[in-house]
């Protein structure tokens, strides 16, 4: 598979994605979409890849949507291409496991992209942010829904009425990321916790994300008979027998996704 705005390596069972358009700090025009939709879709079928790390450039995970691509789309043309929100769908829609390591300015599309992740590493130079209001929008890529989510209504709505940006200390504490590494380190860091993922049972990690997403969905009696339900399927995986027998017998399991 080819791509034009995105470098894809892969590294024994991780998928590492850099996006590439740092002339415009990889803002998300159409073709990164178009990429990004194609890469995500490529990634869940490969049976041989068990997590993925979306990374950008020191000084831009992604400045947002691109403002110069958007700048003459009519209300008529937004509505009717539904563009951000299919999008959206179509990467929240990955089952297996991602984790998005930002450097820099992660903006706009750029915070949403990095929030669509099942979790986010930071750079200590991280800046994340909802300048939409400054451009005269609002969010559109799930921005004021993720956001408020991860850190609570006071700190979404300052940053989303007054566009300003969070660093990565504080968006540790508010709980956005999972953890702030040096920035020389964030795609080490970044490939070593998904090398730890990638080496977990692969059916297991898509039941324990589903399951961490649907706290988000549905109400917690309902997610609490998914919980139940997942975790007694699980005991018919063949991976369970394995995990749990190398465990009693003091050796390393050997998984088969299945
Ligand atoms: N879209 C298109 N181009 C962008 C861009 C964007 N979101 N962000 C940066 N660029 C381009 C700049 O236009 C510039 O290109 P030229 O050299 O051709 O002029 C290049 O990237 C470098 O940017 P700057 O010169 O501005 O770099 P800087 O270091 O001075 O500032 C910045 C960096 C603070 C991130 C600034 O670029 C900025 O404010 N960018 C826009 C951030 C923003 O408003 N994002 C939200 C977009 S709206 C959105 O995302 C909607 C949605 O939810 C779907």
């Amino acid at each position: 598979m080819s791509y034009e705005t995105i470098l894809v390596e892969q590294r024994g069972a991780v998928t590492l994605v850099t996006l590439n358009r740092p002339q415009a700090l990889n803002a998300l025009n159409s073709q990164v979409l178009a990429d990004l939709i194609a890469l995500f879709a490529a990634y869940d079928a490969d049976e041989s890849q068990h997590c993925l790390v979306l990374t950008g450039s020191e000084k831009a995970f992604a400045a947002g949507a691109d403002i110069k691509e958007m700048a003459d789309k009519s209300a008529a043309d937004m509505y009717l291409r539904e563009l951000y929100s299919e999008w959206t769908t179509r990467i929240c829609a990955t089952r297996k496991p991602w984790i998005a390591a930002v450097a820099g300015f992660a903006l706009g599309g750029g915070c949403e992209l990095a929030m669509m992740a099942d979790f986010i590493i930071a750079a200590d130079t991280a800046k994340f942010g909802q300048p939409e209001i400054t451009l005269g929008v609002a969010p559109g890529m799930g921005g004021s829904q993720r956001l408020t989510r991860a850190i609570g209504k006071a700190k979404a709505m300052e940053m989303c009425l007054t566009g300003r940006m969070m660093g990565a200390q504080e968006a540790e504490q508010a709980g956005l990321v999972a953890r702030v590494v040096a920035a020389a380190d964030l795609v080490d860091e970044a490939l070593k916790t998904a090398q730890k993922i990638a080496a977990m049972p692969p059916m297991a990690a898509i039941a324990n994300k589903e399951l961490v997403n649907l706290a988000f969905e549905a109400p917690l009696s309902q997610a609490l008979v998914s919980e139940r339900r997942l975790f007694q399927i699980l005991f018919s995986s063949e991976d369970k027998a394995e995990g749990m027998a190398a465990f009693i017998e003091k050796r390393p399991a050997i998984w088969k996704g299945r």
